[in-house]
């Protein structure tokens, strides 16, 4: 294997080991640093699928779209589908001869600057740029992501380029979003990307983008972390920007720390994509066997309800995350993230189902449905949970017109809500 396709894995300062990859057979290599292992720390950082040995690990299994032959707990750190759309334009722009990159290359561009706590080793070196304005940054974004245009075309300037790789490449998912921290006191914003002292907020921002659009979707987001707050889901502190932006604090920056996360797809090589591990049995069995705070389930248990009450069909496993106590080396429940009505009403989705099944279901779950599984894992009062997030439904008209929702939205995202009976 060639030198320059090994790249070092970095845990709370900490050479934890070196990942290889074979580009042409998409399969990866892992070894754990001796020294690491001889130390005798972090025993719990990835509880499957990488073992605590020091021979070499070949993983096989994971070739496809969403793990990119990268163990899944690294894959976890790669952008999902908006930020490779970033990642792609910014690498086209600057290295006009080619543009194909493996996943371990493009490692070294998230390099100190990903999600949770992971760091790759070589970085690619990315100039620091000074603080930048919200408003601005989205109009940029919205050049770089005009369709039809060729990046050539788009007249962008390297500053400004760079500046929506460093906020738009890191986070995953489907949606624009842009990491910016904020300063405490002189309330400068500069990229999210690197700083992550606790001089500075650090939010994770969900931009509405579509000017033409109905209504916003950043808007139904804040007003579902509103009722989900009210329901007893722990969430980040999230406020709108401009009444348009949802921002949210990172759960994954912490008391100027960075916190190890991962999703409940890469802790466990589910693939969120595939409907047969996407349960909630599976789900709860995870959290067991994580030995999460007993507290956990429930609050599992509730965030599974919300999710049924307000028609959140999109509760995928990568909409799930565990975060990791280093003193304690132990997981448990990341806040919740990702709550919304995330259906266009535009369009007939009748035949869209749910991502996670319950009891088999993926529609029509009844109560019956959710208090078997309730029993399975031992829940503490299933039903005054669904109770109490079912009266959350009653604050939705309120809270939507308080956000000038216009009223047929209102009607009809309502109509969506379910009753459990
Ligand atoms: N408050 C937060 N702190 C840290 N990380 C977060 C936070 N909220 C979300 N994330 C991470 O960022 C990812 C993308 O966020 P989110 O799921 O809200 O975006 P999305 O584009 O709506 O996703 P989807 O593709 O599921 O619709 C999440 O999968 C999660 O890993
Ligand atoms: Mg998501």
């Amino acid at each position: 294997m060639p030198v320059n396709d090994i790249i070092q894995l970095i845990l709370f300062e900490e050479q934890v080991g070196k990942i290889g990859y074979d580009p042409d057979q998409k399969k990866c290599f892992f070894q754990y640093n001796p020294v690491f292992l001889e130390k005798n720390i972090y025993k719990n950082i990835f509880p499957y699928i990488i073992k605590r040995i020091e021979s070499t690990q070949v993983f096989t299994d994971y070739s496809g779209q969403t793990f990119k032959g990268l163990p899944p707990a690294i894959a976890d750190s790669l952008p999902d589908t908006f930020g490779n759309i970033i990642f792609k334009e910014w690498f086209n722009a600057r290295h006009s001869e080619r543009s194909k990159f493996t996943p371990l290359e493009q490692l070294t561009y998230v390099a100190n600057r990903g999600m949770g706590a992971l760091e790759y080793q070589p970085a690619k070196q990315i100039p620091k740029t000074s603080t930048i304005n919200i408003s601005e940054m989205v109009e940029l974004l919205r050049k770089v992501l005009d369709q039809k245009k060729d990046i050539s075309e788009k007249n962008l300037d390297t500053e400004s380029l760079l500046n929506i790789f460093k906020m738009g490449t890191s986070a995953g998912g489907a949606r624009p979003k842009l990491l910016i921290s904020e300063h405490k006191e002189n309330g400068a914003i500069i990229p999210g990307d690197i700083e992550y002292s606790d001089s500075y907020y650090h939010y994770l921002v969900k931009l509405s983008m579509d000017e033409n659009a109905i209504y916003n979707k950043e808007t139904v987001e804040y007003i579902y972390f509103q009722m989900a707050c009210a329901a007893g889901i722990d969430m980040m502190p999230s406020h709108m920007i401009d009444q348009k932006h949802f921002a949210t604090h990172r759960y994954d920056r912490q008391n100027g720390e960075k916190q190890h996360v991962l999703t409940a797809s890469g802790l466990t090589g589910w693939d969120f994509r595939k409907p047969e591990e996407s349960t909630y049995e599976n789900l709860f069995k995870l959290a067991l066997d994580l030995k999460v705070p007993y507290k956990n389930i429930n609050q599992l248990y509730r965030r599974m309800i919300f999710n049924l009450v307000f028609a959140n069909i999109d509760d995928h496993l990568k909409n799930h995350s565990f975060i990791y106590d280093r003193e304690k080396d132990s997981w448990s429940l990341s806040p919740a993230y990702d709550l919304t009505f995330p259906l266009d009403l535009r369009f007939n989705f009748t035949k869209v189902s749910r991502a996670l099944s319950i009891n088999g279901k993926r529609e029509s779950i009844n109560k019956k449905d959710v208090l078997a599984l309730a029993n399975s894992f031992s829940v503490k009062n299933p039903k005054g949970i669904i109770e109490e997030v079912q009266e959350q439904v009653l604050s939705w008209e309120a809270l939507a017109l308080e956000q000038e929702l216009p009223e047929k939205v209102i009607k009809d995202i309502r109509n969506e809500f379910q009753t459990l009976i």
